[in-house]
């Protein structure tokens, strides 16, 4: 059967693709930034998952918006990135498994979350930062990846409740897969930041530090606060939170923080990492 074993959130911001890319991880800038990386690698060393399902945004390489699923599951068994404007350079292609995919498309839509199916989809800085951050020092991705985008860019979004609900409704899709495999989920985006506007540069380091600490034994807290309220207080872009909790409710109720690490600014965003441990 297949097994969640954890979860992590982490933030997506292009310009740490440039750093990695550059190898600037030990200059002024970055230091303390990747420097906090590196418990949540020895931890990935430690479960060492056989999958990882990713929940990201797309932000207008697959999608654009004139198209934009609410929900979508990538179904394919592999998974390519291109170029999107911010200079990152095209990694390597990602291993899917359309055959898991499947699984859990049925599965969700059966618990009625109406997931749009991709069997092409090109993954964007959403997806391969947080995977660079994990894994770019191995000579190729370690684990399956499963794509999950949920619309954070083209008004209207789904709620943080329903964010919440679809990843209790994704953790009996994947407890029901008769496979063998160990799952780890990635809930990633955030945290405060606005690019755009009269408030651009706007970034809330309180609300940042509260949902790091709510998200692991009050999810709901997260979950009963409105999209205008979050765009409010986080920013335009700060919505991006919202995937955290797909995540945080595909874990059990008891999670373990087994690392915690804060950052801010990078770039124009505050920067979070979270690693939970289900517990027995
Ligand atoms: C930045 C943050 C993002 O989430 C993103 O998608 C693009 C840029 C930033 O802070 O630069
Ligand atoms: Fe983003």
């Amino acid at each position: 059967m297949a097994k969640i074993v954890g979860g992590l959130t982490t933030s997506h911001i292009p310009a740490i693709g440039l750093a990695m890319a550059g190898g600037l991880e030990n200059t002024p800038y970055w230091k303390r930034f990747f420097d906090g990386y590196e418990p949540a690698k020895e931890w990935l060393v430690k479960v060492d998952p056989d999958i990882v399902i990713l929940v990201y945004n797309d932000h207008g390489l697959n999608f654009f918006l004139d198209n934009i699923p609410t929900f979508a599951i990538g179904c394919a068994d592999q998974y390519e990135n291109a170029d999107e404007g911010w200079g990152l350079q095209a990694t390597a292609t990602f291993t899917g498994d359309a055959e898991f995919s499947w699984h859990l498309a049925e599965s969700l839509i059966r618990q009625d979350f109406d997931m749009t199916t991709c069997q092409e989809m090109l993954v964007d800085h959403g997806f391969i930062v947080p995977m660079g951050l994990m894994w770019r020092h191995l000579p190729e991705w370690p684990v399956k990846t499963i794509p999950l985008a949920i619309n954070t860019l083209q008004h209207p979004l789904p709620s943080a409740s329903r964010c919440l609900a679809l990843g209790r409704a994704l953790r009996v899709a994947i407890e029901s897969y008769p496979e063998d495999a160990k799952v780890v989920i990635f809930g990633t985006g955030g945290m405060s930041h606005q690019l755009q506007g009269e408030r651009a540069g706007h970034i809330d380091v309180d609300f940042d530090l509260k949902c790091m600490e709510k998200i692991v034994d009050d999810p709901e807290w997260m979950a009963g606060l409105s999209n205008s309220k979050i765009i409010e207080i986080a920013g335009s872009e700060g919505i991006e939170i919202i995937m955290w909790l797909v995540m945080r409710g595909a874990l059990n109720d008891n999670v373990k923080v087994v690392h915690k690490h804060y950052h801010v600014p990078v770039s124009n965003t505050g920067s979070g990492l979270l690693v939970l441990e289900n517990s027995a």
